[in-house]
């Protein structure tokens, strides 16, 4: 695992330069000291019903807006509930935003505090296994539109974003998939190291041990911090974290499965096609695919290609017939290729 990483320390941090502020992510900080890092007199916090009524003493004596859990509240709707909240408390650029919540309330949090009066400051406690290891990283915010995913939003760096991972003990067991997933897809895309970590401590890892979970979240966070460096906007290499995602989103929404479940198959896929285009040997795809497996996560499913097709070509990511996809070319390493829908079919 990397160098930098030291177990014995209790938090790790891990900065972001972007265009117009640095991010501080702290692996190993407990949101009990969020307030630590806050300087600013006044704040607001932003979260769900399910992590208000876990949390409630958190929260005591705090102004907080508490939003519906679910995608479908990932909405231009929902940021109207939440400048309406923010005008009845007089919120403005010299409050700070605080969100604390999974990706959704993350997404959500970003977007409405760098577009309300043009932009307050504002960080994470980031509390799901997913948002930890990639949401709340990066500086990507948004709401879903047009029955699209993310369409409407900005890249903007919070502040600070603490992944205490003593939160996951609240975390419902079916979400643990989706974290899994994102972390296998950053090992597959950057680091055969922590391939072969997701393969030697698989056991330790599934029973949740803290410590095994705390390196996987510092792991991801660097691997995904690297490449935001150097692409913060999306030109180039960030493409890469749409591994797996781009045949994934569309078997989400289409066969109305978990987010992890749907990418651990879209990984899958572009793992064959890599193959079959000879950049991968298969017994390395293989190797990869059995890894997915190993953390119980489906690797197949029957459905309906024309409605796959069509939605993948309602992405936002396709131009034309083309689509920028992401294979592999050796474990820890992936390529990018415009290919045709009929060639990713
Ligand atoms: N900005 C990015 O770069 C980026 C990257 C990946 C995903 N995302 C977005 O993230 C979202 C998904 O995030 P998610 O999987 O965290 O979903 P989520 O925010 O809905 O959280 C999942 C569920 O777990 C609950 N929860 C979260 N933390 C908890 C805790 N500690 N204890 C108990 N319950 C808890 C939530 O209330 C929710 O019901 C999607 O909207 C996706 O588009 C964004
Ligand atoms: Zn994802």
């Amino acid at each position: 695992m990397n160098a930098l990483y030291n177990n014995k320390e209790q938090m790790n941090t891990i900065e972001i330069t972007g265009k117009n502020s640095t991010s501080k992510i702290l692996v190993g900080e407990s949101y009990l000291n969020t307030f630590k890092y806050i300087k600013h007199k006044n704040v607001v916090i932003i979260t769900d019903k399910n992590l208000y009524n876990i949390y409630e003493s958190f929260f005591t004596n705090r102004p907080t807006i508490v939003l519906e859990t679910g995608e479908e509240h990932k909405t231009l709707k929902t940021t109207e509930i939440i400048y309406n909240k923010f005008l009845e408390l007089n919120v403005d650029r010299s409050w700070f935003v605080l969100g604390f919540g999974g990706g959704i309330v993350c997404d959500i949090t970003g977007y409405c505090a760098t577009t309300f009066m043009r932009g307050l400051d504002f960080g994470f406690i980031s509390s799901s296994l997913l948002s930890q290891v990639d949401a709340s990283t990066g500086g990507k915010n948004g709401v879903n539109f047009g029955g699209l995913k993310n369409m409407v939003g900005t890249f903007s760096q919070p502040q600070f974003v603490i992944c205490d991972v003593a939160l996951l003990a609240t975390l419902p067991a079916e979400e643990f998939d989706n974290g899994f997933a994102e972390i296998i897809k950053h090992a597959i895309i950057a680091s055969d190291e922590l391939f072969d970590y997701l393969i030697n401590n698989r056991n330790d890892i599934v029973d949740l041990n803290k410590e095994k979970i705390k390196n996987l979240v510092y792991e991801s966070v660097v691997l995904k911090s690297i490449i935001v460096n150097n692409d913060e906007t999306e030109k180039g290499e960030r493409k890469k974290l749409n591994f797996g995602h781009t045949i994934g989103h569309a078997i989400e929404v289409v066969a109305n499965i978990s987010h992890g479940k749907a990418i651990a198959i879209g990984m899958t896929l572009a793992l064959k096609k890599s193959a079959q285009m000879g950049l991968i040997s298969n017994p390395q795809a293989n190797k990869a695919i059995e890894l997915i497996k190993s953390y119980d996560l489906p690797t197949e499913l029957k459905i309906n290609k024309q409605l796959l097709a069509e939605k993948i070509m309602h992405d936002k990511k396709s131009k034309g017939n083309k689509i920028d996809f992401i294979l592999i070319n050796k474990i820890g390493n992936a390529v990018i290729h415009e290919l045709n829908i009929d060639e990713i079919l």
